[in-house]
């Protein structure tokens, strides 16, 4: 089992990454010294796999837990679906030494993470990740949250996890096209943070694809290690934090002018930092190579790298891209990259480098 620690002071906590590990879930919670009563909080795909596994270990462990479950997708992430939790949570009577464990991907971690945040003020959580996202990602760092209708994220809370399990096994029933979209933010950590890491998935990455538990498993901890390093600095997104976003200005505008339907965010994300691979290569020094480098592994990793926008859908990107929270006093930043495993952040860029970055066949 590979251990990594995310050093937060009082809120310190450990992600455990291993197969099998969905079994020892009651063992874990209990290290922990929670009170007996707890709730999971999974959707309606991950449920019917995984609850009753994650409910006999509770059980035995000497756990009373409940379940809760909403719909699979984004648009469980909301308000309404907060409140049925709550109601969930009080008519089980959790009370605060009680637990919730948040066994899904993203979604339901953002979510679970939130109602986690603010039942009775703040109770405990923890994460049992379920897609290569929810594990490299969304289950490390304390961000919660739900979307309103005027958008994604608008409503949320830093709580932090008191444990996160990634089983890597669960990985297994992971459809193969939400497994290239974690991939993209695994890349990501190799391009702001890692050259070796990012050396080290051109040569694995066939046995990536493949979900080699080896290869997954040293590959995943060294992305929690370095989104944890990240968070540790900066905890609440003041600085450096702001790299974890490489790609992410173009790839968010991209999901929301699309109406979150056509792209998965990974995929989006994807388009997002080769466009920003090759700003780089324009602005700050990024050398041809590596630009080469990193449009090649995504293009591997069987990731779209390169879309093509009328002049409508241009206007309504740069639109969006105005709009994304990011954004201060009016002005779009983004982080480029001086050569793999190096990025600057707070870098402004002019709107017409951006128009010819992202088609395939684009200046660089
Ligand atoms: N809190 C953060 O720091 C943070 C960071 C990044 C993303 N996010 C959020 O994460 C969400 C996206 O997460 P996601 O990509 O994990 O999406 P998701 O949670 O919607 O999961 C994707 C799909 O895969 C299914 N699934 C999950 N695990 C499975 C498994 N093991 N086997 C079979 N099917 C499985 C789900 O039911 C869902 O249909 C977004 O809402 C995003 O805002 C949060
Ligand atoms: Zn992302």
């Amino acid at each position: 089992m590979r251990t990594v620690e995310v050093p937060l002071g009082q809120r310190s906590y450990q992600i455990k990454i291993a197969p099998k590990l969905l079994p020892r879930l009651g063992v874990e919670c209990r290290r922990l010294k929670l009170g007996a009563r707890c709730a999971i909080i999974t959707d309606s795909t991950v449920g019917p796999l995984y609850a009753k596994n994650a409910l006999a270990s509770l059980k035995e462990a000497g756990f009373d837990p409940a379940l809760i479950t909403v719909p699979a997708g984004e648009t469980a992430k909301s308000i309404r679906n907060v409140e049925r939790c709550y109601d969930q949570l009080a008519k089980h009577r959790l009370e605060r030494k009680s637990f919730i464990v948040a066994l899904g991907g993203g979604v339901v971690g953002d979510l679970a993470g939130f109602v986690a945040a603010t039942y009775l003020r703040g109770i405990p959580f923890v994460q049992v990740p379920t897609t290569l996202l929810a594990q490299v990602d969304s289950s490390v760092g304390g961000k919660t949250g739900v979307n309103l209708k005027a958008g994604k994220n608008l409503v949320g809370a830093f709580h932090q996890p008191r444990l996160v399990l990634c089983d890597l096994d669960i990985l297994r029933s992971l459809p193969q096209r939400e497994f290239r979209a974690g991939l993209a933010e695994v890349i990501k950590y190799g391009i702001i943070y890692d050259t070796s890491l990012f050396a080290r998935l051109e040569r694995a990455l066939p046995r990536l694809l493949r979900k080699q538990p080896a290869v997954l498993g040293s590959v995943i901890a060294r992305c929690c290690e370095i989104k944890a390093d990240v968070v540790g600095q900066d905890e609440t997104e003041s600085g450096l934090r702001a790299i974890l976003n490489f790609g992410h200005t173009i790839g968010h505008a991209l999901e929301a002018i699309s109406s979150y339907g056509k792209y998965l965010h990974g995929e989006a994300i994807s388009i997002g930092q080769v466009a920003a691979a090759k700003l780089s290569n324009a602005l700050t020094g990024l050398p041809e190579a590596d630009t080469k480098r990193i449009t090649q592994l995504f293009k591997r990793a069987g990731l779209p790298t390169a879309v093509t926008l009328t002049a409508v859908q241009r206007k309504a990107l740069f639109g969006a891209m105005r709009l994304d929270k990011k954004v201060s006093a009016g002005e779009v930043k983004f982080v480029l990259a001086q050569r793999i495993g190096k990025v600057v952040w707070g870098q402004r860029v002019p709107e017409s480098e951006i128009v010819g970055v992202l088609t395939a066949d684009g200046r660089r």
